[in-house]
């Protein structure tokens, strides 16, 4: 394997779905049993809000009960003994990627364990349910807490970051995503732009499977372990 210097992985739904999380888009997923558009856009919530956090309560609820698999490890494993960058973009709400040790962390889509106030613009930690009548632990505002999650319709969180690691980076990898959500799934051709190595690992090939270098397909708590010990083996 080269002497890469400069990682940059995309993760999604799929690397937490051995731990028991819900994915999206796969047979019984998430959008097969819920319409995005009532829980996952700014036009769902204005028109329901309590069907909205009712959604994302019972996700939080759920986030006590499962734990990091060992793919979520080898990631944390990776950034701990690689000898250059890693920077770990996820696109997972879950919080499973720093319980299980990464430090250098995206969330573009947001976390189901904060609150964002519409009030205030602050974001605060939050761990439990959320209603029209929850009290921002900012400015102590009524009614105006959202979960801190991006919909659809809405900009990921730090793009500016994310794109500036991509044409810097010289190998990037793509963890258990569809490829169907943008900006996200256009990060592989940037990062090809500028010159990365590209690797897809994923249970199946991804709809954007043949932007990629290189393909490991199978589960992502055995492909993920397996191409970490290759890295850190090869340095
Ligand atoms: P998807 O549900 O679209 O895709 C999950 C991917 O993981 C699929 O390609 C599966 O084949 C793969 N997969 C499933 N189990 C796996 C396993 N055990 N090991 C490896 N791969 C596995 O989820 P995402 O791509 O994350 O956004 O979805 C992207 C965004 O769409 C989400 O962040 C969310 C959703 O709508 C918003 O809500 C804004």
């Amino acid at each position: 394997m080269p002497a890469y210097k400069s990682i940059v992985i995309l993760t999604g739904a799929g690397i937490s779905a051995e731990s028991g999380v819900d994915t999206f888009r796969d047979k019984d997923g998430i959008w097969s049993r819920v319409d995005y558009r009532d829980v996952a856009t700014p036009e769902g919530f204005i028109r329901d809000a309590a069907r909205v956090h009712e959604f994302y309560n019972q996700r939080r609820r759920g986030m006590a009960t499962v734990n990091p698999n060992a793919a979520h490890a080898a990631l944390a494993r990776l950034e701990r003994e690689f000898s250059g960058s890693v920077l770990l973009v996820t696109q997972n709400i879950d919080d499973l990627h720093e319980r299980a040790g990464s430090t250098n962390l995206i969330h573009m889509h947001g976390e189901l364990g904060k609150a964002l106030c519409q009030a205030c613009e602050q974001r605060s930690a939050w761990s439990k349910d959320m209603s029209a009548l929850s009290q921002c632990p900012a400015c102590g505002a009524v009614g105006y807490l959202r979960p801190d999650v991006v919909w659809f319709g809405e900009m990921p969180y730090q793009m500016e970051r994310i794109y500036a690691a991509l044409a810097g980076c010289d190998l990037f990898l793509s963890i258990g995503t569809s490829g169907n959500v943008y900006p996200a799934a256009g990060f592989v051709e940037e990062a090809r732009l500028h010159g990365a190595h590209t690797v897809e690992l994923n249970l199946e090939p991804s709809d954007g499977h043949s932007s990629f270098n290189e393909a490991v397909l199978g589960k992502a708590t055995e492909i993920v372990p397996a191409f970490v010990d290759g890295m850190l083996s090869a340095r």
